[in-house]
């Protein structure tokens, strides 16, 4: 097993459940520490039930992560395969974004070796699964610390720019905009005009609101832009604030925890029944498996009704 790419909330849970429901069919469990690099350099070392014992409450990785560009070559693919060969490995369960899920899907296309996948990125934007392990924690933690921010927005009057994580998408934005009552949100996927978001500033000031939130994806725009662009054209106080990595800390919640045992689980059962090629996730709250084929070549959109919600909820 490895965890790999961007860390996320719930990871350690995930191997958790891996490991013990591996275990208990019978099988030896090995981890290989920071992703893909820690199996191109055989980091690997045998897990027991005790390897995993008071880990399911805390954020990160237990297995380390990296991102490993040598794996994207095909001659890291190959020093891989060799060593999980050398390891006497029969299958693998990586746990992490669409950049790991990608190099699982090669390395099962290229070298038929079986592997099994399960979603964990704070982004959730992988096809295939309603939530991606530590997307929960990620907008929770996000929404705590703007709880905070609106507190001295309100006092001051002023309009706050605040940027979270998603280079391609807006899933955190929009859903941390619904939960913090923002005035705004700004996702890459969406064209958006910055006048359209100051006209509607200024309107709400006309009506008494003094104070306001705009959520920016880090691949919609960068804050500091925003919040320029903002003070300019409407003379209002505007401060900017990027939350960054914080976002992919701290301890998971109930909802990534329960989600990310439960994939565990089922995906060490999947790899040990014969499955392989495929990720689990799950599909109205029911566990389900799909071809990382599939999975991979699938855009996951947001949901535009919510986009519209956060507007209309400013008037
Ligand atoms: O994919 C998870 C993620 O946190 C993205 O939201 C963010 O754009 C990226 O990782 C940051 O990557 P790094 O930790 O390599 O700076």
């Amino acid at each position: 097993m490895i965890t790999s790419g961007g860390d996320s909330p719930g990871m350690n849970a995930a191997v958790r459940g891996v490991v013990r429901a591996a275990l208990g069919r019978g099988a030896e469990v090995f981890g290989f520490r920071h992703g893909w690099r820690g199996v191109i350099s055989g980091d690997g070392f045998p897990m027991n039930s005790g390897s995993v014992s008071g880990i399911v409450d805390r954020g990160g990785t237990s297995l380390h992560t990296a991102r490993c560009p040598e794996f994207r070559e095909p001659k890291g693919r190959e020093q891989a395969v060799q060593v999980l060969k050398e390891f006497e490995v029969d299958g693998l369960v990586v746990i992490g974004g669409d950049g790991s899920l990608t190099g699982a899907r090669r390395l099962f296309e290229e070298f038929r070796f079986p592997v099994v996948g399960i979603p964990g990125s704070i982004d959730n934007d992988i096809a295939g699964t309603d939530y991606s392990i530590g997307f929960d924690t990620a907008v929770n933690t996000a929404m705590d610390a703007i709880d905070k921010i609106r507190d001295t927005a309100y006092s001051h009057d002023r309009v706050f720019v605040i940027e979270v994580m998603g280079r391609a998408n807006g899933f955190i934005a929009v859903e941390v905009a619904l939960a913090s009552g923002a005035e705004a949100v700004l996702v890459p996927e969406v064209p958006f005009s910055l006048m359209d978001a100051c006209n509607r500033l200024r309107k709400l000031r006309v009506e008494g609101k003094r104070s306001s939130l705009i959520i920016v994806a880090e691949g919609a725009a960068r804050a500091t832009d925003v919040a320029d662009f903002i003070h300019r054209t409407t003379g209002f106080e505007t401060r900017y604030l990027v939350l960054g990595h914080m976002q992919r800390g701290g301890s998971p919640t109930a909802f990534d925890r329960v989600l990310a045992v439960r994939l565990g689980a089922y995906a060490a059962n999947r790899l040990l029944s014969g499955f392989m090629g495929e990720m689990v996730g799950v599909d109205g709250g029911k566990l389900v498996a799909h071809p990382l084929s599939y999975v991979l070549s699938t855009t996951k959109n947001i949901d535009p009704d919510r986009l519209l919600l956060v507007e209309a909820m400013t008037v």
